[in-house]
């Protein structure tokens, strides 16, 4: 019996990439019903949405909430659409922005802003949602999705490695408060993932970067949404009952090889 049978997950950001690969995988897991929260149901590689590829490939109930996460109102809904299925067991807060790749003097104020609304208050209002339904209930798991640029530097990416170095800290800040009321708050640290939000990094489409990377990464290749799924599952479900205030690192070794 999988360790998610019957459980009743909320993914945000879930419309593509890693998030969307999330929900496929909760749901193959044996979730009752996974709910799909994000800006748009159309997926930005095109083809099917998620809630139809749910569909298709379990058993599960698969619910599209319109969810923009630095909107609190519009988080709690989602959260309120995940307990009218039945409750909420797990939330994964994944949905993030990178912001523009530029040095920080050339990022304006409107530009830090919308990256820490979405990545910080985003993830924030996500959890505190969450905590306010399952408190009641004694139990459930979060699950936020960090970043390997919150473990170590990179030109470039100021802003959104405090958004993400942020993330972390508040999973373990979580997990100490809210693991007396039965609640679990873990973070994954993917490395370079094929993603829409990647292929938009110009340094990536350029060649440039992921030509070096393949050779920088011990396991010699950049990560799939899947493999962070993965490690997003066991952290969701009951196979990770012992296991809270902690992070899994999915980056193929290259945070150990810089
Ligand atoms: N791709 C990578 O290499 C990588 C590496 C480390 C961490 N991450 C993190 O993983 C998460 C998913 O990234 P991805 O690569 O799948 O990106 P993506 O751009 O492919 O997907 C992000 C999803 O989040 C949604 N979204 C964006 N802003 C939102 C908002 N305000 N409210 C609700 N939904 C919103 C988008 O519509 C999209 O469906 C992000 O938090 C990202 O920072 C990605």
């Amino acid at each position: 019996m999988s360790r998610l049978e019957g459980k009743i997950a909320l993914v945000t950001g879930a419309s593509s990439g890693i998030g969307r690969a999330i929900a496929l995988e909760l749901a193959r897991s044996g979730a009752a019903a996974v709910v799909v929260a994000d800006l748009s149901d159309g997926p930005r590689e095109g083809g099917r949405s998620t809630t139809a590829l749910i569909a298709e490939s379990s058993d599960a109930e698969a619910l599209f909430v319109h969810c923009d996460v630095s909107d609190s109102a519009q988080v709690t809904a989602a959260v309120g659409a995940a307990e009218s299925l039945g409750g909420l067991d797990v939330l994964v807060n994944n949905a993030g922005i990178v912001g523009p790749g530029s040095r920080l003097t050339e990022i304006d104020d409107d530009a830090i802003d919308a990256v820490l609304r979405v990545n910080i208050c985003g993830t924030l209002y996500g959890c505190r949602a969450a905590a306010r339904v399952m408190t009641p209930r004694g139990s459930g798991s979060i699950v936020n999705v960090s970043s390997v640029v919150a473990l170590g530097g990179s030109s470039r990416t100021s802003v959104y490695a405090a958004s993400k170095g942020a993330v972390a800290a508040a999973s373990y800040a979580l997990s100490a408060e809210l693991g007396p009321r039965g609640i679990r708050v873990n973070a994954v640290h993917p490395g370079m993932i094929q993603t829409a939000m990647t292929t938009q990094d110009q340094q990536l489409a350029a060649g440039t970067v992921g030509e070096t990377l393949s050779v920088r990464v011990p396991l010699r290749r950049t990560g799939t949404p899947d493999d962070v799924a993965k490690a997003v599952a066991f952290l969701a479900g009951d196979d990770s009952g012992y296991v809270t205030g902690t992070s899994a690192v999915v980056d193929g070794g290259w945070s150990r090889a810089l």
